[in-house]
């Protein structure tokens, strides 16, 4: 099949495109308002998009709080999201009046970061603490303003859980991330395994 996504008739009961760019990772996005509220709320347009300096970007759709805070504070925090949190990370997403605490709503723990002020997970085994570089209304092809916002941050200070380190590696079995699939699935991670890099020869 084919659709085009301008008339988006892909004939299914909901839009595949979220399950087609999939898995994606959860940055649980930590961060204080102006007015020193704490928000916690998960986001999976989220990734690492750099690491000369480390550099990652999550995705608001529409003008969230968690956007105004970033951009009132220029700072958030990134928690990782493994298996046993999977409650509470869904508990933060709940739509709440500007100025509650998900921390409080989902029953976490906030820790302070070192290098900036904002709260991440304490519970979580990483957080990123990060310093917004650039914030970005998304245009469309046509140089329209769409109401996606892209915030990116520079990683500043990385938090890690020594009990998920492993013969000197972030071991991500024991880390067990959940991911977001398209609808309303959610997946673990399966076997890890390693494929070399090709080397191209010379001459
Ligand atoms: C797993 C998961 C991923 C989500 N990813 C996003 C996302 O990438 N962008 C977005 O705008 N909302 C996303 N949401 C919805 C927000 O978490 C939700 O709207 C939340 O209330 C926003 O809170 P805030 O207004 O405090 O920032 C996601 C929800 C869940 C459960």
């Amino acid at each position: 099949m084919f659709y085009d996504t301008e008339s988006n008739a892909h004939g299914m009961a909901h839009d595949p495109f979220k399950a087609i760019v999939a898995p994606r990772p959860i940055g649980w996005i930590g961060t204080k308002g102006r007015d020193g509220s704490r928000n916690l709320s998960p986001y999976s347009f989220f990734n690492a998009v750099g690491d000369r300096p480390k550099m990652v970007m999550f995705s608001s759709s529409g003008r969230k709080h968690t956007l105004r805070n970033a951009e009132e504070t220029g700072v958030f925090t990134a928690s990782f999201v493994s298996r046993g949190l999977m409650q509470p990370m869904n508990a933060s997403s709940a739509a709440v009046a500007y100025g509650a605490d998900e921390f409080d709503l989902a029953g976490l723990a906030a820790a302070p970061a070192r290098l900036i002020d904002a709260p991440y997970v304490a519970q979580a085994v990483a957080a990123l603490e990060c310093r917004v570089t650039k914030v970005i209304t998304l245009p469309d092809v046509d140089g329209n303003e769409t109401d996606s916002h892209a915030v990116f941050g520079q990683v500043v200070g990385i938090h890690i859980a020594e009990d998920v380190i492993r013969d000197g590696r972030f071991d991500l079995a024991l880390a067990d991330p959940i991911m977001r699939l398209g609808y309303m699935d959610y997946a673990g991670i399966g076997p890890i395994f390693e494929l070399e890099r090709p080397s191209v020869k010379a001459g």
